[in-house]
């Protein structure tokens, strides 16, 4: 079950070094995360996978957290009483098998979650670690998910990583920077993904590329950012859509792309890019191949 990190996040190498590393395995970056469960028209937790879109899924959510109370996930129709959130577990192991990662999303509109003390904040990670991590009995089966998203501290999660199998943190903040919530949390460096939202916040949107900019040159290289944006005209009403054929030509992606810690396109969510195809129209445009990397090169060497 070990989960090895993915090559071009967590070397301790220079800056020279990354960039070389990035050229030798340029095919294999640029990918699609899209946010699944809180839709019934997202269809299966298999059908999504089996697209051969995504490179990781987020559940969503774990809506229910902390200050004492018993954690619960929310993932709309999906399942419930009438059909246990444990039968999802050969779903989750279809979509690893295939390569997808597949990560708990915490928090959501609804909640309540919050953290009351840093005790807290440890019996919450334990909680984590031992229901979706670990293998054992939880929730969603006996399941290693390979990530949480998180909207809580880091630090403790951490912790756990280390003893153990390697497992992913990311963060999804909102494009307002820096994000009030999330911080100090990113300022641990400690999340391997960034996805950050985009779609909500028209005012963010008229300067995509600032925002962007602001975002990954915060961050470290090891944190690798994807841009959040909506997946269909209905998935974001306060953000704004930009469709597939925008942003796929020479006026977004390809710029976005340059960027050293560019991970791809984050989705929200799944309903929304089943009906609209989004992601089936974005896969290829949003991969770096070697022609990017070499002008994000000589582009750098400009500088
Ligand atoms: C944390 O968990 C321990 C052991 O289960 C419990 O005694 C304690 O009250 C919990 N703390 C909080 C803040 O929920
Ligand atoms: C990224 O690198 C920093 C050091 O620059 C380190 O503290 C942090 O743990 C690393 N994060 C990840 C996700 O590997």
């Amino acid at each position: 079950m070990a989960s090895n990190k993915s090559s071009s996040t967590h070397q301790p190498l220079t800056l020279l070094l990354f960039f070389l590393f990035t050229l030798s395995s340029a095919h294999a970056k640029g990918g699609i995360a899209i946010s699944w469960g809180q839709n019934n028209g997202d269809g299966t937790l298999t059908s999504t996978c089996d697209t051969g879109n995504f490179e990781i899924v987020l559940l969503a959510f774990l809506d229910t957290f902390g200050c004492g109370t018993t954690p619960e996930l929310n993932f709309a129709g999906h399942c419930g009483p009438w059909f246990p959130c444990d039968n999802l577990q050969p779903e989750i192991e279809h979509c690893q098998r295939n390569g997808v990662k597949v990560f708990l999303s915490l928090g959501g509109t609804f909640g309540p979650y919050a953290l009351c003390s840093p005790e807290d904040a440890k019996n919450v990670s334990d909680y984590l670690y031992n229901n979706f991590l670990s293998g054992k009995t939880g929730p969603l089966g006996s399941v290693y998910l390979d990530g949480i998203d998180f909207h809580i501290d880091a630090r403790e999660l951490d912790t756990h990583r280390k003893q153990d199998r390697y497992f992913y943190l990311s963060a999804a903040p909102q494009c307002f920077f820096p994000d009030y919530y999330l911080d100090d949390a990113i300022r641990t460096w400690l999340f391997d993904y960034i996805f950050v939202q985009f779609y909500y916040n028209r005012r963010y949107q008229y300067d995509i590329f600032s925002s962007w900019n602001t975002w990954t040159s915060y961050v470290k290289l090891n944190n690798t950012v994807f841009m959040g944006l909506p997946a269909a005209h209905d998935a974001a009403p306060r953000g704004i859509y930009i469709s597939p054929q925008f942003l796929c030509s020479d006026e977004i992606l390809p710029i976005i792309k340059q960027t050293p810690n560019y991970g791809g396109v984050m989705l929200w969510d799944r309903f929304g890019d089943a009906n609209n195809h989004y992601s089936d129209q974005i896969k290829d445009c949003v991969k770096v191949d070697d022609s990017d990397v070499r002008d994000s090169l000589s582009e750098k060497s400009y500088r």
